[in-house]
């Protein structure tokens, strides 16, 4: 296979989707292509089985999502940026249905022939409406052989596009009025619809109250746990290190420390419950696993040495300096209070501290 940058779910997975297969024969519902207890342990883990978790710290919501899909209801995912869940998404298409390219990518340029079907012209003018002009969406697809389609970021379509699913979710059918007068389209089991919403941007409120129905709503949160999250960039880093030919050594102290930061930044209170000026940019774990990469990429290529907070505090800058000014001085004070108070007796801190500030100091802002 060409070597590309990313594979989908089923292809970088295909091991423990095998192996998830063969170890529970038991039944299935109709069209899926794993159990429902397979398809939770190939996304929450199975040390038995040596299968890694790959969405971490809610296993709960995964089964509610788990549930809803073998229901008539589709899944929406809602939630702010970078809290895995178009990864949620991508995993549960590629357990269920053993596919998770099905997508119809949402933004204002989409319109009701992307969820619908279009036509080829040339066929259309040269021989009429038929089956063989028509250019099938991916949802129309899916309807046909029976699997799931993803619609990433639904709230970007316009509502009356994003209407046009409330017929196809509850009737299961669509409609092709130009190849006949009952031509219409049926979904094989096994079909069903997973939207992500991000709260951040548009929101549901735009959305209207007959497709809300449609849905089962599940909110992903950010990783409670700091340990979890810590784990899960350690293993993050490794994965996207593998094809690197210099992996710097990895402190768990210094991904600590990142962790702390993010948290304290995203929560707006420090750890021991001191409040502190929150900044409007997004601290999500998705955001920090980048931050570590680039770190890594200079402790690695340009440094030749291992992480350090240093690299670290190089990259901060970056992530939360987007569109807002008053986030640059909320870090600087961040910087100023927990960071110089760490300082005093920690030498991770401390070279955290000094670069930051230096960084800072560069913006006008130390
Ligand atoms: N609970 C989690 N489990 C696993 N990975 C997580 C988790 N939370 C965040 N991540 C990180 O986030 C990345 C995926 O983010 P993803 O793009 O799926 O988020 P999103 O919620 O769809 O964001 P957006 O709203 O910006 O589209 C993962 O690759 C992982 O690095
Ligand atoms: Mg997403």
């Amino acid at each position: 296979m060409a070597e590309t940058l990313r594979q989908p779910a089923e292809v970088t997975h295909t091991e423990d989707l095998s192996r998830l297969a063969k170890a529970d024969p038991g039944p299935r519902p109709p069209g899926w292509s794993l159990t429902p207890r397979a398809v939770r342990r190939f996304i929450c883990g199975d040390e038995d089985l040596g299968i890694t978790a790959k969405f971490v710290g809610d296993d709960a919501l995964v089964d509610r999502s788990i549930v809803s899909l073998m229901g008539r209801q589709g899944l929406m995912l809602v939630g702010e940026p970078g809290t895995a869940k178009s990864l949620l998404s991508e995993l549960l298409a590629a357990a269920i249905s053993g596919r998770s390219n099905a997508v119809v990518q949402g933004s204002a340029g989409i319109i009701e022939d992307h969820l619908r079907y279009g036509w080829n012209y040339a066929l259309l003018l040269a021989q009429g409406p038929s089956p063989a002009a028509m250019v099938p969406s991916p949802v129309l697809n899916a309807m046909r052989e029976g699997h799931i389609v993803r619609i990433e970021e639904i709230t970007r379509c316009a509502p009356e596009v994003q209407d046009v699913l409330i017929s196809l979710m509850s009737e299961k059918t669509m409609a092709v009025p130009e190849l006949g007068d009952d031509h219409e389209i049926r979904a094989r089991p096994g079909f069903n619809v997973i939207a992500t919403a991000n709260l951040r941007d548009q929101g549901v409120h735009g959305m209207s109250s007959a497709l809300k129905r449609r849905f089962n709503f599940e909110t992903v949160q950010p990783i409670a746990d700091a340990g979890h999250e810590r784990a899960l960039l350690a293993r993050q880093l490794a994965e996207r290190m593998a094809e690197q030919p210099e992996m710097p050594q990895l402190d768990p102290d210094v991904l600590g420390l990142l962790v702390t930061v993010f948290r304290e930044l995203r929560a707006g209170k420090l750890e021991d419950g001191t409040p502190m000026a929150k900044p409007k940019a997004v601290m999500s774990t998705a955001e920090s696993v980048n931050l570590a990469h680039a770190a890594l990429l200079d402790a690695a290529y340009l440094d030749r040495g291992p992480l350090s907070p240093r690299h670290l505090a190089r990259q901060l800058q970056g992530v939360v300096f987007k569109d807002d000014p008053e986030d640059a001085r909320k870090l600087a004070a961040y910087i100023d209070v927990a960071a110089r108070d760490r300082a005093r007796d920690s030498a991770l801190w401390k070279e955290f501290y000094q670069a930051a500030q230096a960084g800072l100091a560069k913006n006008g802002l130390g």
